[in-house]
C-alpha cells in the first residue's frame, strides 16, 4: 500500500456517499456477484487485528473478512501484546507498520486508537471504543436499509445505555437521513459532543436527532427499537447500580406495545438475556440480530475494499 493512509476510528471517517458504496458493495459480496476488481483486494497483504478486550463476532468476521479478501489475518490478543503495559501504543504502531498493511482494533480507550493512527503510517480501524463502535452501525444500518429498502426519513429508536454503540449509531443516522432517538436512564445520556456532531450532521440531511429518558413518544413512530447491554466490557465494577438504574428500561412484550408492529427488534450482542432484552424478545421473529451479526461480515468486507482502493 503507497504511503497515504486512511483510518477509521469514527463513522464519520467515511462520506455519506461512500457509506452508499459500502452498503452496496456489502450487498455483492452477500450475494456472491462482486465484480472481478472487488474480488481480492488484499492479496498479498496483511492486517494485524487486535483485541485488547473479548470478542465473538468481530474476531470471526474480521479474520474471515480479510481470508475472503485475499489477504493474511493476524489475530494478537492483549495477553500476547500488551498494549500500554508491555509495550508502548507508539512502539506497537511503528512496529506493526513494517509487517502489516492495515491494523483493526477493540481498545478500552479511545486514545489509544488515536495515538495508533499517529503512529502507524497504515490504516487504523476501530474494531470498538469507549467511544464508538462504528463497524457496528455499518452492519446496522445495512440491516436497516435490507429490511426497508429506503432508509431516509426512518426512525431507529435505541433504548439503553448511551455509550459506545449509541454514539456511532447516532452519528450514521443522521449522516444517512435516518431520524434517530436516544432513550436513556438520567445519567447515561449519550456524550454531549458526540450529540452536537449528530445534530450538526443532521442539520445538512434534514434527519432529527433526539435524546431524552421516556420512551413512550420516541417508541409511537418507531420503525427500529434497538438495546445494547447495561454494563458494558471495563465497567464490571458498576455492574449493580446500573442493573437497578436500567431495570425500566428492559425491551420486552410490554414496551414493544408502545411501538408499531412492524418495528424490527435490533442488538449488536453479546445479549445479556433476562437483563435489557427478553428471551422471548430476543428470539422474536422480529428480532433481526443474527441478520446483523452476519451483515458484520459483508459490510467489513466492503469497508476494508475501500480502504485497500482508498490508500
Ligand atoms: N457486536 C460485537 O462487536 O460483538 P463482539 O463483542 O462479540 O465482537
Ligand atoms: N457496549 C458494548 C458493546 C459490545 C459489542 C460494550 O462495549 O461492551
Amino acid at each position: 500500500m503507497g504511503s497515504r493512509h486512511r483510518d477509521f476510528l469514527s463513522v464519520t471517517d467515511l462520506e455519506a456517499e461512500e457509506v452508499e458504496t459500502v452498503f452496496q458493495w456489502a450487498s455483492e459480496y452477500k450475494a456472491d456477484t462482486v465484480k472481478e476488481g472487488l474480488k481480492e483486494p488484499l492479496l498479498h497483504r496483511a492486517v494485524a487485528i487486535l483485541f485488547e478486550k473479548p470478542s465473538l463476532r468481530t474476531r470471526v468476521t474480521f479474520e474471515l473478512a480479510v481470508k475472503h479478501l485475499g489477504g493474511h489475518p493476524i489475530v494478537l490478543t492483549q495477553a500476547e501484546v500488551g498494549i500500554g503495559t508491555r509495550e508502548a501504543v507508539k512502539d506497537i504502531a511503528l512496529n506493526l507498520e513494517r509487517w502489516v498493511d492495515m491494523i483493526v482494533a477493540r481498545v478500552y480507550r479511545h486514545e489509544t486508537l488515536e495515538e495508533m493512527a499517529h503512529w502507524a503510517a497504515i490504516p487504523v480501524i476501530n474494531a470498538l471504543s469507549d467511544i464508538e463502535h462504528p463497524c457496528q452501525a455499518l452492519a446496522d444500518l445495512f440491516t436497516l436499509k435490507e429490511r426497508y429498502g429506503e432508509l431516509t426519513g426512518r426512525h431507529l429508536v435505541f433504548i439503553g445505555d448511551g455509550y459506545n454503540v449509541a454514539h456511532s449509531l447516532m452519528l450514521l443516522c443522521a449522516m444517512l437521513g435516518v431520524n434517530v432517538s436516544v432513550i436513556t436512564p438520567k445519567g447515561y445520556e449519550p456524550k454531549e459532543e458526540i450529540f452536537k456532531r449528530a445534530v450538526s450532521i443532521a442539520s445538512a440531511t434534514g434527519a432529527s436527532v433526539n435524546v431524552g429518558n421516556e420512551p413512550k413518544d420516541a417508541l409511537k413512530n418507531a420503525d427500529a427499537i434497538y438495546t445494547d447491554v447495561w454494563v458494558s466490557m471495563g465497567q464490571e465494577q458498576e455492574a449493580q447500580r446500573r442493573k437497578a438504574d436500567f431495570a425500566p428500561y428492559q425491551v420486552n412484550e410490554r414496551l414493544l406495545e408502545l411501538a408499531p408492529k412492524h418495528a424490527i427488534v435490533m442488538h449488536c450482542l453479546p445479549a445479556h438475556r433476562g437483563e435489557e432484552i427478553t428471551d422471548d424478545v430476543l428470539d422474536s421473529d422480529r428480532c433481526v440480530a443474527l441478520e446483523q451479526a452476519e451483515n458484520r461480515l459483508h459490510t467489513q468486507k466492503a469497508l476494508l475494499a475501500l480502504i485497500a482502493h482508498s490508500v
